[in-house]
């Protein structure tokens, strides 16, 4: 509720700021229940998590994901979930899932008024930088990034000061601040595309320096870094790929660009989160690594039942923190709201746009 009046005498800036549960109001906390109704509801669902969630865990989540299902439609919400999302969240509630740019493309279609951010906090900024209009909410504030951590807008101000006219390109994990300094971002699937569409010889791709170095050994370009890192992906080493290939000699794999460069040389295939799932559905190997977070070969392994999935993985705790019981307490009490300045979400949109121009 607002506390603060408003007169002519005091201007609108001295009223408190309306939150999203002032907008929309708060409602009861369903009761979660496994029901009948609740097991045919989730039915589908199950099906598609029964190889990897037993069906005594099922009998816990079922009535929260048919909470949230229930009150997503009462909310006019849409829930956006990144392919690292657990498999409940992911054939559970999500209405769309894929990887960073197709989520923030994602994010400029929806009729929706709510969009819950499924991911880490980058992601749902990116959401409200595309969608001004829209409620953004995270289930958890907390959940942050190491790359987006690296680096922050004056860091690149003085980039660009010490570096005059070498264009800065930004991996989309990172703050509103940083993308509004920059000239562009990009995602691990477009970056190469990105950094050669400014016809120069030397760019700057921050801050995640292993991804920079990767894209550099395809491309004539200089890619100039930044010292950041993933640090779930740092932790992959080209001697364990190397020993997992003693014990599994037949296994493909495959690793995201976030992995350093003698990670991705020793892999078979190299692509974003998106382009793992796709190489996996097309390709069809008989036995399967992903060098990623560990849910994506829990997510895909439904649609892929005939690829044995060898699980070397290491957790994001971040994304981690996103559970099914913050999600439902997201929509019950509509928090915790994403919000960007206006002038910094301005700044920052013409970089997301542009590179959502560049692939159309
Ligand atoms: P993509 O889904 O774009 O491959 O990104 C992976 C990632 O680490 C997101 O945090
Ligand atoms: Fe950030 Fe790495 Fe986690 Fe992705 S996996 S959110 S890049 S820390």
């Amino acid at each position: 509720m607002t506390t603060t009046q408003t007169t002519m005498s005091q201007p609108l800036r001295n009223a408190t700021v309306q939150t999203a549960a002032d907008r929309f109001g708060v409602i009861e906390r369903p009761d979660l229940n496994f029901t009948p109704e609740v097991v045919e509801a989730t039915q589908e669902a199950y099906e598609k998590v029964k190889h990897i969630i037993p069906a005594i865990e099922w009998a816990a989540l079922a009535p929260t994901i048919h909470a949230i299902n229930t009150l997503k439609k009462e909310r006019n919400a849409v829930i956006l979930a990144h392919n690292y999302m657990t498999p409940d969240i992911f054939h559970g509630v999500a209405d769309i899932v894929g990887d960073s740019l197709q989520l923030a493309i994602e994010a400029t279609r929806t009729n929706a008024d709510v969009i819950v951010q499924c991911g880490v906090h980058f992601m749902a900024e990116t959401s409200k930088i595309l969608s001004p209009e829209k409620t953004v909410l995270i289930p958890d504030m907390k959940a942050g990034c190491s790359l987006a951590e690296s680096i922050t807008g004056a860091d690149v101000r003085g980039l660009r000061k010490r570096n005059p006219g070498v264009p800065i390109i930004t991996y989309v994990n990172t703050s509103a601040d940083v993308k509004a300094e920059c000239d562009i971002c990009c995602t691990s699937s477009n970056a190469l595309q990105v950094v050669e569409s400014f016809g120069v010889d030397k760019v700057f791709l921050i801050p995640d320096k292993y991804l920079a170095a990767n894209v550099g050994n395809k491309t004539d370009v200089e890619v100039l870094i930044w010292d950041g890192a993933c640090e779930v992906h740092e932790r992959f080493t080209a001697q364990e790929l190397r020993d997992y290939r003693k014990i599994e000699p037949d296994v493909k794999i495959i690793a995201h660009p976030e992995c350093p460069p003698e990670v991705v040389a020793e892999a078979d295939f190299a692509g974003s989160t998106a382009h793992m799932i796709d190489w996996v559905k097309t390709e069809r190997p008989e036995k399967v690594m992903m060098i990623t977070e560990c849910s994506m070969a829990d997510n895909v392994a439904s649609e892929t039942p005939d690829v044995d999935f060898i699980r070397p993985c290491n957790l994001c705790p971040h994304m981690k923190r996103i559970t099914l019981s913050k999600i439902l307490d997201s929509l019950v009490e509509m928090k915790e709201e994403v919000v960007v300045d206006p002038d910094v979400a301005a700044r920052a949109r013409v970089a997301v746009e542009r590179m959502i121009n560049l692939k159309s």
